[in-house]
């Protein structure tokens, strides 16, 4: 049955991939973002901010389901809550959020805490928000995808000697098997927090540096660095991590090499 589904963050690296797949199955789709885009595959664009509310009840008229994959390092609280405010007496009757893996682990307490993870909180506080609003929820908690780390890794690698955080680890994993996931229980009726999401492998912060630096045919000096406070301690104990929920099906070898042949 066709669905009338607003997502938001439908432009960012999870939304791409997530769009195509809830078109495939038949849905209607409308993408919120703050730029302007012209109409076309089938797809509706409205345009707001979810930081100010700009035209997010416009957005979400007419809608039965909301997709929330908007985001950014910082401020993810307000923009759900802008979000829930204008969907709550709508007919929206499913809304599915993505978190991160860890939100409810890694403590963020000390300003150290904050100002490198702050993100956790504010993903634990979105979630927060939307099991509180009163409409029917999902929420699934995915680690962190390969674009991420990609995009990290191409960043310290312009460094003369790059610098890893001692003892932490991570799961990548590939955003189509987030968005295959995604797709699969926006199908499905509210479902409340589901299994989490993990990549298929897990390395250390070390491992996946020089893996990048390897296929990019550089060479670098890696450094480990000894990151102090709470957040960062829970990360050397795996908090960010799901070993039991390895499903992503796509490594990290072979989104690197795809990326860089
Ligand atoms: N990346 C990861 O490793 C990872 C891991 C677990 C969970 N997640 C979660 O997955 C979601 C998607 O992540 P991503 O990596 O795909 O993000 P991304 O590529 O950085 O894209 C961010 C998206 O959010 C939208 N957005 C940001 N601020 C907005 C605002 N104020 N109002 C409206 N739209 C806004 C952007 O739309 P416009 O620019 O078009 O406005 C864009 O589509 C996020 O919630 C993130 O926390 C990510």
């Amino acid at each position: 049955m066709m669905q009338h589904i607003l997502v938001t963050g439908g432009t960012g690296t999870l939304g791409r991939h997530l769009v195509p797949r809830l078109q495939a199955a038949g849905n209607s789709i409308r993408i919120l973002s703050r730029s302007k885009h012209e109409a076309g595959n089938g797809i509706e664009f409205v345009s707001g901010d979810l930081a100010t509310g700009e035209g997010v009840a416009t957005a979400v008229q007419g809608v039965e389901i909301i997709v929330h994959c908007a985001g950014s390092s910082k401020g993810d609280e307000e923009k759900t809550r802008n979000l829930v405010r204008a969907a709550l007496g709508t007919g929206v009757r499913h809304i599915v959020y993505i978190s991160v893996v860890g939100a409810d682990r890694v403590p963020v307490k000390s300003g150290i805490d904050r100002a490198m993870f702050g993100y956790f909180a504010s993903k634990l506080a979105s979630e927060r928000i939307i099991i509180e609003s009163g409409l029917p929820w999902t929420i699934l908690r995915a680690t962190q995808f390969h674009d991420l780390l990609f995009t990290v890794a191409q960043m310290m690698a312009k460094l003369p000697i790059v610098p890893a955080f001692a003892g932490f680890r991570y799961q990548p994993v590939d955003a189509d098997d987030v968005a295959a996931r995604l797709a699969q229980l926006t199908s499905g009726g509210p479902a409340g927090l589901v299994s989490d999401l993990g990549g298929p492998r897990i390395y250390t912060m070390v491992e996946l540096l020089s893996s990048y630096l390897r296929a990019n045919h550089q060479h670098r000096l890696i450094i480990p660095v000894w990151q102090p406070g709470q957040a960062a301690r829970a990360h050397r104990a795996g908090a960010n991590l799901t070993p039991d929920h390895a499903d992503g099906t796509r490594t990290w070898e072979d989104f690197l090499a795809d990326r860089l042949g």
